[in-house]
């Protein structure tokens, strides 16, 4: 029999500095934002469902934001740098075209548990758009489930910052943040299924050239390659999950009555609110035909709000408040979901939950898990609510200087005081980067 391998704990770092879109209590009132993009602050709030976007400070990069998430659940677990057998990273804003942003964590790592500490441990940056989270995970998973672990842990760190041209339709889907992802046998919160659905295909939805520091994105159409690419991963892993028995669907069942809580790569909530009916209306030349339409009704249905409420949307406050963090954000969403639930008490004991992953260009993939008996008190001291309430907002002209490099009129270095944790000290003329733990 397989071992029972999973995630055993979770850390998301969240920047301390976010841009409102809009006010959530008065959806109305115009922001500083939407004044100066002549539009309408509740476009915002309703339209897409983001109140909030990230933004990191000048000496924050997807190293730091990584560094940051991967030293608390360190910290948190009180982990021996010798028991990790692999941190690696997921990231499409990798740092260097060749280094990559696992060498410099390692690096910011040693700084605090001494030099040479984590030199038997390995690390490897994987690329696929927001996808490779869940890439990262299945290759930790294939490592333990071969029995290659031999007691040790591995960790996984999805980082990112997501950019748009300023003004650009993008830019209100921008947001950054890292999260981490404890791997290891017998864990505390999830045992994964042996049974990941894949679907890719050669995609013009969304790219970043070398020469850009901002993604360029047909939008409308990055929407119907996510809801298309995600509907096959799902196909593809019911089709196993059936062969295997994992999941049995009986007379006038669908496979997503027998899933439980549900998190999902989430640009913008909005988009989110869509997948499930994607996903359960298989006739295709019929939803293709109807499609608007069909998704309106269908998400007025008090069925389809119901299971929305109960299996979704606690998670999607993450992406509300914090926007989209690419690779980081279907695991964000998943911490916010688990935390909240535990924090009121629901049961979710022996409950099997799926994840959506999605990237640009573009692959799906989809995934199940079981929630561990003893999940509760492990998501209670995940701080994220607290997090995400200890921030501070930008004004417009800051965040777009943080969003273009430039320097501060008034000679200022950055917005917020670093406050204990690691930070970018400086690129050489070379581009080499240097970093340091500020006390
Ligand atoms: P847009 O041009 O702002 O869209 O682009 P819109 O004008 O159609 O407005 C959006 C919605 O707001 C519409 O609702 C409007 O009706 C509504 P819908 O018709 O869709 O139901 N609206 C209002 N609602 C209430 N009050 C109002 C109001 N005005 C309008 N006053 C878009 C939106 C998301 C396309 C754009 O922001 C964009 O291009 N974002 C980036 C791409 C993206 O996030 N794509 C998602 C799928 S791809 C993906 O997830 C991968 C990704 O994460 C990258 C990776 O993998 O690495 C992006």
């Amino acid at each position: 029999m397989r071992t029972a391998v999973g995630i055993d704990d979770i850390a998301v770092y969240i920047p301390r500095l976010y841009l409102e879109l809009a006010d959530e209590n008065r959806p109305e009132k115009p922001t500083e934002f939407s004044l100066a993009r002549k539009s309408d602050s509740s476009k915002y709030l309703h339209g897409i469902g983001i109140a909030k976007m990230s933004i990191p400070d000048t000496y924050q990069d997807s190293a730091v934001l990584a560094a940051n998430a991967i030293f608390e659940l360190i910290e948190r677990n009180n982990i021996h740098p010798a028991s990790l057998a692999r941190i690696d990273i997921a990231t499409e804003t990798g740092v260097d075209e060749s280094k990559p942003v696992a060498a410099y964590v390692h690096g910011m790592l040693e700084q605090k548990y001494g030099k040479g500490s984590l030199k038997r441990t390995s690390g490897v940056e994987y690329k696929f758009a927001c996808v490779s989270t869940a890439d990262a995970l299945e290759s930790s998973l294939d490592w333990a489930w071969a029995g290659r672990s031999n007691g040790k842990y591995s960790i996984i760190c999805a980082t990112d910052i997501a950019r748009y041209p300023l003004t650009s339709p993008g830019e209100p889907t921008q947001g950054a943040g890292a999260v981490a992802l404890l791997v290891k046998e017998h864990p505390r919160l999830l045992t994964i299924d042996p049974v990941i659905g894949v679907h890719m295909e050669d995609e013009d939805d969304f790219w970043r050239p070398l020469f850009s520091t901002t993604a360029v994105v047909h939008g409308k159409h990055s929407e119907r390659c996510y809801l298309r690419a995600m509907e096959g991963a799902v196909d593809d892993w019911a089709e196993q999950a059936v062969a295997s028995g994992i999941v049995k669907a009986g007379p006038g069942e669908s496979l997503v009555d027998h899933i439980g809580p549900m998190s999902f790569h989430v640009p913008y909530p909005k988009m989110a609110g869509e997948e499930p009916k994607a996903d359960v209306y298989k006739k295709r030349e019929e939803f293709e035909k109807a499609e608007a339409d069909y998704m309106k009704l269908f998400m007025e249905t008090h069925q389809f709000q119901t299971e929305y409420l109960d299996k979704v949307a606690d998670g999607l406050v993450h992406a509300r408040e914090s926007g989209n963090s690419y690779s980081a954000s279907e695991k964000s969403c998943l911490s916010m979901l688990l935390e909240t639930k535990a924090m009121r008490g629901t049961d979710l004991g022996g409950k099997r939950g799926g994840s959506g992953n999605y990237g640009s260009g573009c692959k799906a993939k989809a995934s199940s898990w079981i929630v561990q008996e003893e999940w509760t008190a492990t998501a209670k001291k995940f701080g994220h609510a607290e997090k995400l309430r200890h921030r501070r907002p930008v004004s417009i002209a800051e965040y777009e200087i943080l969003h273009e490099g430039n320097l501060f009129p008034d000679g200022r270095k950055f917005v917020s005081e670093p406050e204990n944790e690691f930070v970018l000290v400086d690129v050489t003329s070379q581009g080499y980067r240097h970093y340091k733990f500020a006390d």
